[in-house]
């Protein structure tokens, strides 16, 4: 199975993604897990993209695709993979789908996290208390969230036109929304709620 998880920062996707990926037996994918990464061993791309990171902004689109197109030839995506945090805008979007065309294959659901922003900014504030992420710092949220709106909100719109979005009301416990997702992916595309 290949699925996306699409929502604003701090809505639970590597939560949700960790567990499920765990559970089925297919690859968790965290393009922001991969760049912090890289980012914390000094390589090049951590040099190229740290400042970037940093500052809420979302890093090249060729530099995402590139590490996206790799990832996903590696051998525990054989039986399919958990996309977190990627596509973050329609051109990564169009990227993701030429490289599924050209395997003759598909994106089975995208699933989009929904959220109220009080709930998200107290979740991003505990994880900075808890592990001090840089860009969770309170200006830099800010940063992201108005990123989020401007260019990854209208994938929701774009993967609704293909008829794989599924809503997630992501405003409960781990576990209650863990039932949500599980419910999402073994029934056909429809919005699922609590
Ligand atoms: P990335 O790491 O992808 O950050 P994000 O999308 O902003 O997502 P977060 O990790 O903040 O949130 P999440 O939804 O995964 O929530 P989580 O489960 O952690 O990206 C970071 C940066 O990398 C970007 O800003 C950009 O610069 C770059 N980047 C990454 N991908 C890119 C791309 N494709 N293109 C360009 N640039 C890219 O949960 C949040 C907190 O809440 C945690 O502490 C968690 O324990 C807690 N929590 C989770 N669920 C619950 C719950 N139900 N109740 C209470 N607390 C909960």
């Amino acid at each position: 199975m290949k699925l996306v998880f699409l929502g604003p920062p701090g809505a639970g996707k590597g939560t949700q993604a960790k567990l499920l990926a765990s559970k089925m037996g297919i690859a968790h994918i965290s393009t922001g897990d991969m760049l912090r990464a890289a980012v914390e061993k000094g390589s090049e791309l951590g040099k190229q993209v740290r400042d970037i990171m940093n500052s809420g902004q979302l890093v090249p689109d060729t530099v995402i695709i590139r590490l996206i197109s790799e990832r996903t030839k590696e051998v525990d995506c054989k039986d399919g993979f958990i996309l977190d945090g990627f596509p973050r805008n329609v051109a990564q979007g169009e990227a993701l789908q030429e490289m599924l065309n050209a395997k003759n294959d598909t994106i089975d659901a995208v699933l989009y996290f929904v959220i109220s922003q009080g709930e998200l900014l107290k979740r991003l504030d505990n994880r900075r208390a808890a592990e001090g992420r840089v860009d969770d710092d309170s200006e830099t949220q800010k940063k992201r969230i108005v990123v989020y709106e401007e260019q990854t909100a209208p994938l929701v719109h774009y993967y609704e036109k293909k008829a794989v979005l599924k809503k997630i009301d992501s405003q409960g416990s781990v576990d209650d929304i863990h039932q949500l997702v599980l419910a999402a992916v073994s029934t056909p595309a429809a919005n699922v709620s609590k």
